[in-house]
């Protein structure tokens, strides 16, 4: 309980679609479990793109680094909507966030609900989240000819790298199963293929009660569908944990389910807790959208904040929820309805 106990300055960005909408169950969910936050509102996104051209201001990135956490609904323009250039939010925003915060890691959880093909399935991704692909170098040569040339290299430094894979070591130190799988493309990859997995090799020595083995990310694919109860967690690059991630979250019960901190680890700064999945404009303000993943991103928030009762209390509200949820598929409940039957269970 945090009453009596400063309140954590919380910044949300509820940003697009059905981001608000599962912001707010969110909090609602937070507020019930007695956590008191000091919130503001952050207007950013593909909205305040469209109205005044502005992505993430300088000042508004320096006053976000002063608050506790992030917590961020969505952000996107609808599917098939041309007025947004591709990778304007994400980069000049998502992305931007992540490494001028210096988030090192996605951590994604997953469950397999009742009913799904992961089911009884229980692993964790840790994802490297400032390097690889989408470290941004790259570009183009001779562009709109008919010899242009198109690189986007993927930056993997040991430094990276070797923090991101620790951080996964220690996670499953904590863990029952105490297994970690290190999944590249090391056949093909030859370069950073080696640097992950002789980083990964070298780290081990420091964890001796954990064992690890090593999956080519193609056939991680497969066992995700066919054999997921066979990971505990899995650390992998930025791109191959954001393709796995979404399999994942299939596997597991939908995406809706799919939650993620994007941690600071050493707490240089905030970090930032997001669902996986997007904006969903096709089914925004209609109350149908799912918040279970916006709730569970919040309770790995309030985790991070050290509010471990809390957080373990919502997450067995939501396992509940989920597991009621995954059954009775034909009585869809409103986002509203799934926010207050968590609030009451707990
Ligand atoms: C995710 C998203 C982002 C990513 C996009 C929106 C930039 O897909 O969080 O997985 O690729 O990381
Ligand atoms: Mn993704």
């Amino acid at each position: 309980m945090s009453t009596g106990t400063i309140k954590r300055r919380i910044a949300v960005i509820g940003g697009d679609g059905i981001g608000p909408e599962v912001c707010a169950e969110a909090l609602k969910v937070v507020a019930a479990a007695g956590v008191e936050l000091d919130t503001t509102d952050f207007d950013l996104g593909a909205a305040r793109y469209l109205r005044d051209g502005s992505v993430l201001p300088d000042a508004v990135l320096e006053e976000l680094r002063g608050y506790d956490a992030i917590l961020l609904g969505a952000v996107g323009p609808p599917v098939g909507d041309t007025s947004i250039p591709p990778g304007t939010l994400e980069r000049g925003l998502l992305l931007r966030l992540r490494f001028a915060l210096d988030l090192y890691v996605n951590l994604r959880p997953f469950t397999g609900v009742p009913g799904s093909i992961a089911e009884g399935a229980d692993f964790v991704v840790i994802r490297e989240n400032t390097e690889g692909t989408y470290a941004g170098e790259g570009g183009f040569l001779r562009k709109g000819t008919a010899a242009e040339v198109a690189t986007q290299g993927s930056v993997n430094t040991r430094m990276g790298v070797e923090r991101c894979v620790r951080f996964a070591f220690e996670l499953a130190a904590q863990r029952s199963k105490r297994h970690l799988t290190l999944v590249h493309k090391t056949n093909v990859l030859t370069f950073a293929g080696d640097l992950w997995n002789r980083t990964v090799t070298e780290v081990a020595h420091e964890f001796p009660e954990i064992t690890w083995d090593y999956n080519h990310v193609d056939a991680a694919c497969i066992y995700l569908v066919e054999q997921p109860g066979r990971y505990d967690v899995i650390v992998t690059d930025n791109l191959f944990g954001d393709i796995l991630t979404d399999l994942a979250g299939a596997v597991s019960g939908g995406i809706g389910f799919a939650a993620s901190a994007n941690l600071n680890p050493p707490r240089t700064g905030p970090s930032l807790f997001e669902p996986v999945h997007g904006a969903a404009h096709d089914i925004a303000g209609k109350g149908i959208a799912n918040p279970l993943a916006a709730i569970h991103s919040a309770a790995l928030m309030l985790e991070h904040l050290g509010d471990r009762d809390a957080a373990h209390r919502i997450l067995k509200a939501l396992s509940e929820q989920s597991n009621i949820m995954s059954t009775t598929s034909t009585a869809q409940l409103s986002t509203t309805a799934v926010g207050d039957a968590i609030a009451e269970r707990l």
